[in-house]
């Protein structure tokens, strides 16, 4: 039987990474969030740096969008100089943090293992977890991109409680798409969606693998937004670039409104 996308709610997030002061990311949000429509029927989250974050939340408090971190320590406290804890950014106003993006991975040697404690933790402090996964060019040419995904996701998942799963984020981004203006096309993500749908199938059950959300990242900016959402399994975007600056975020927001317009 065909899985309809009809009850996950589409997640629009903006992964900041080492851009934006406080001032900067003052002025956006001062920009982007009175345009931001109560009724926008898509979830939006906006991931500073941890600097920011205080500032974030203040400044979102009574608007729809929330807030999320780009990465946290496993650890509820401790000698872990330079680290953040999930209670940390439970207590400062954070829904949401990003972990194992390619990266981490890649510039701060973060493992499959790794991954999963942080899962474990943010799951523990009840934040809700945008889990990233995504082959390298070099896997994608060895024809071994749906092995390395699958690896990824159930070593991020492992032991897991069954009544956390369907609240984890997964987000797909080819590494080979991040920043380089490259992205998949819809056909290319739509089979990894796919896959990592029915991973989550057999695993968990049909409940978790039809609630989970499965972002796509990569080069996404609005003009390729539409033709990516219009794919059954692609839930929402985790967007580098094209969310820093707030005009264009607000695009790919709204990309639902632009997309009845252009019909
Ligand atoms: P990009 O980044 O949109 O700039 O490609 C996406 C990401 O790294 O999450």
């Amino acid at each position: 039987m065909a899985e309809t996308s009809t009850s996950r709610r589409p997640l629009i997030a903006a992964n900041w990474k080492m851009f934006k002061t406080p001032a900067e990311t003052e002025a956006f949000l001062k920009e982007f969030l009175p345009k931001v429509p109560s009724d926008l029927n898509c979830d939006v989250v906006i991931c500073p740096p941890f600097i920011s974050l205080g500032l974030a939340a203040a400044l979102m408090k009574g608007s729809s969008v929330q807030l999320g971190a780009q990465n946290v320590n496993e650890n509820p406290e401790g000698a872990f100089t330079g680290e953040i804890s999930p209670g940390m950014l439970a207590a400062v106003g954070c829904q949401y943090v990003v972990i194992g993006h390619s990266e981490r991975r890649q510039y701060f040697g973060e493992t499959n293992a790794g991954v999963n404690k942080k899962m474990l933790a943010v799951l523990k402090q009840g934040l809700i977890p945008i889990v990233c996964v995504g082959e390298t060019l070099a896997e994608r040419e060895a024809n071994s991109t749906l092995a390395v995904v699958e690896r990824q996701v159930k070593e991020a998942l492992l032991n897991v409680p069954s009544a956390d799963t369907k609240k984890i984020v997964i987000a797909y981004e080819p590494v080979w798409a991040i920043g380089t203006g490259r992205v998949a096309t819809p056909q290319q993500a739509q089979e990894v969606h796919l896959a990592i749908r029915d991973i989550l199938k057999d695993q968990y059950g049909s409940l978790t693998s039809l609630s989970v959300r499965i972002l796509y990242g990569g080069s996404m900016k609005p003009d390729n937004i539409i033709e990516l959402m219009n794919c059954e399994d692609i839930d929402g975007g985790l967007v580098g670039g094209a969310s820093l600056k707030s005009d264009s975020f607000f695009e790919l927001i709204n990309y639902r409104q632009r997309k009845a317009v252009e019909r």
